[in-house]
């Protein structure tokens, strides 16, 4: 992680952002989403992007409510910021139902990290900022499922030291691979 872009990174807990930094931030979110450049993050993140892209009210509206319900050692949500400019989403959920061959323990992360950032490593960045975390918080356990043809993110979590655990379908019927990391 020695590129410049990590060097004005910043991966912020929502409730350590104020009214108007979130605003903000909606806005960036809002104007990434609605980018065709972005269109695959739609197939992972259906609700989230929809709400997104419907213009910065709805996702402020959004963000407050998840503002809110921000809870260390419960669902944490991140703003990922490049330069101050927000680019992707980090979250650490562990009540995101589990598959059966996933830890009892462990809590799920998922993230995005929109174009044009990726490839700079921001996405590493924010999992291992989610890292910090989840050893701090969470009992050093994590799992995400990502589909098998998913290869930036397959390399992403694999470069952060997490390990394949077998293949599931989740309650959505999508085939999706397990990846676990132990602290
Ligand atoms: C997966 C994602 C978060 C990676 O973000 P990123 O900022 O581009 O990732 P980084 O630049 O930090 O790259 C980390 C590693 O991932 C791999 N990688 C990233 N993009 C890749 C790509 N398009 N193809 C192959 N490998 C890729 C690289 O191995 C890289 O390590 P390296 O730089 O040492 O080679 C981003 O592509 C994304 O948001 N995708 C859409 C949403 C998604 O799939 N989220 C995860 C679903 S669970």
């Amino acid at each position: 992680m020695s590129s410049f872009e990590i060097d004005i990174a910043e991966h912020v807990p929502f409730d350590e952002l104020d009214d108007e930094q979130l605003w903000a931030y909606g806005a960036d979110l809002s104007t990434l989403l609605n980018n065709g450049r972005n269109a695959d993050i739609l197939r992972d993140f259906p609700f989230v992007v929809n709400t997104y892209a419907a213009g910065v009210d709805a996702a402020y509206e959004r963000l407050l409510e998840r503002r809110d319900v921000h809870k260390p050692g419960g669902r944490m949500q991140f703003a990922v910021f490049v330069g101050g400019a927000g680019c992707g989403l980090s979250v650490i959920a562990p009540d995101t139902p589990k598959p059966d061959i996933a830890p009892v323990e462990a809590a799920n992360v998922s993230s995005f990290i929109c174009e044009p950032y990726r490839r700079r490593g921001v996405g590493q960045f924010a999992l291992r900022q989610r890292l910090i975390v989840i050893d701090q918080l969470y009992g050093g356990q994590a799992w995400t499922g990502i589909r098998a043809e998913n290869e930036a993110s397959i390399r992403n979590v694999v470069k952060a030291g997490f390990k394949y655990g077998g293949d599931y379908t989740n309650d959505r019927g999508t085939d999706l691979q397990l990846y676990t990391y132990h602290r």
